[in-house]
């Protein structure tokens, strides 16, 4: 039996989770290990994400991750680690996927690495010259895996092409690699699938004006930072919006969206991102089939507009559940 890593959080992180939890439970037999972080947890044990968490992570398949709520800065200077980057971190997880699909006429999956870049942290400044620098960091290995990930993934979820973003016309020695990576990789791979490329500023113009010319997008980590914000902003928001962190040896599954203290406690947080997430943790764990019919059920519940009132709707959380519930009972 698969055991879940579950992570709540805060605010609604508490009601979508439960909310998945009865979905995958509809479909499946698994054993849960419930485990604490975010901002209630930093309260009450000083850590926003204590060791025990992370051991509790690594002992099971995959992780369920609510959304947390983040400490003022002026709050917890200095003793503050951030629950989701402490687990990317710990448990290697270098590839960030987010499918963006409307179950309508959008259908692609951005797939943005998640270690390197400008985000290695390699920011100074140079008093004398008045200067601020950010490195960029693009390694062979880092490119090399997550490439090699995203044709994989493309050819396991019966994707068509696979593109590669950048600009390699300026950045010219980081996203030069990069690119030359993913064209020797691509060779490799052109009897299975398609393969192309974007430059990044005509890619955040196309994704609006015709995101059906892509499928799967593999880039580096600021653009798919950015890239992929813009991608959700096609398909009805962030209540519809789910995400992996896949590595080699773990699996963590949520929602895009935070704990949105606004509508917490009312029970009117849409649960399609987060159940979404956990259609694909069953991906992941090999299980397609269920993935498959609870992004089906989805659809079907959507197409009803049986909806949350962020959707326009007005069902509960609870009752977005039932439907989605029936839907999988066949009736
Ligand atoms: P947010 O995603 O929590 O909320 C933004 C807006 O979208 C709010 O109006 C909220 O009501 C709405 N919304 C979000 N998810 C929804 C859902 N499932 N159903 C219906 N409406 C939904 O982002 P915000 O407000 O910027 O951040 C709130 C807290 O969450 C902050 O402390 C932030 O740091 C944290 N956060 C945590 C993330 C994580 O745990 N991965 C990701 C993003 C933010
Ligand atoms: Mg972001």
């Amino acid at each position: 039996m698969k055991k879940i890593c579950v992570i709540e959080g805060d605010g609604i992180g508490k009601e979508v989770v439960p909310a998945a939890i009865k979905v995958l439970d509809e479909v499946g037999d698994f054993e849960y290990i419930y485990a604490e972080a975010g901002l209630e947890c930093l309260k009450k044990y000083g850590d926003a994400i204590p060791d025990e968490t992370i051991e509790k992570a690594k002992e099971c398949d995959a992780v369920l991750f609510g959304a947390i709520t983040s400490p003022k800065p002026t709050e917890y200077k200095g003793k503050y680690r951030s629950p989701i980057l402490t687990l990317r971190k710990e448990l290697n997880l270098y590839a960030n996927v987010r499918p963006i699909n409307d179950f309508k006429n959008i259908d692609l999956v951005i797939i943005r690495e998640n270690t390197e870049d400008v985000y290695v942290g390699r920011e100074y400044y140079d008093e004398e010259k008045e200067i601020a620098i950010a490195e960029r960091v693009i390694s062979k290995k880092g490119s090399e895996r997550i490439i090699k990930f995203a044709f994989e993934y493309a050819i396991n979820n019966n994707r068509k092409k696979v593109s590669c973003i950048h600009k390699a016309n300026v950045l010219r020695i980081t996203d030069g690699l990069f690119l030359r990576i993913f064209n020797e990789i691509g060779e490799k791979y052109k009897d299975k699938i398609d393969y192309d490329d974007y430059l990044v500023d005509a890619t955040a113009m196309y994704l609006v004006k015709s995101p059906e010319m892509f499928d799967v997008i593999v880039t580096t980590n600021l653009f798919g930072d950015i890239l992929s914000d813009e991608a959700s902003a096609l398909i009805g928001g962030l209540g519809l919006a789910p995400s992996a962190n896949i590595g080699d040896e773990y699996g963590l599954f949520e929602p895009v969206h935070g704990s949105a203290p606004d509508i917490a406690g009312k029970g009117i947080a849409n649960p399609i991102a987060t159940i979404l997430s956990a259609a694909m943790m069953l991906d992941y764990f090999g299980m397609k089939e269920k993935g498959n019919k609870i992004r089906n059920a989805v659809k079907r519940v959507l197409e009803k507009g049986k909806v949350t009132p962020d959707l326009g709707g007005n069902l509960k959380t609870s009752e977005v559940v039932d439907e989605i519930i029936k839907e999988l009972r066949g009736y």
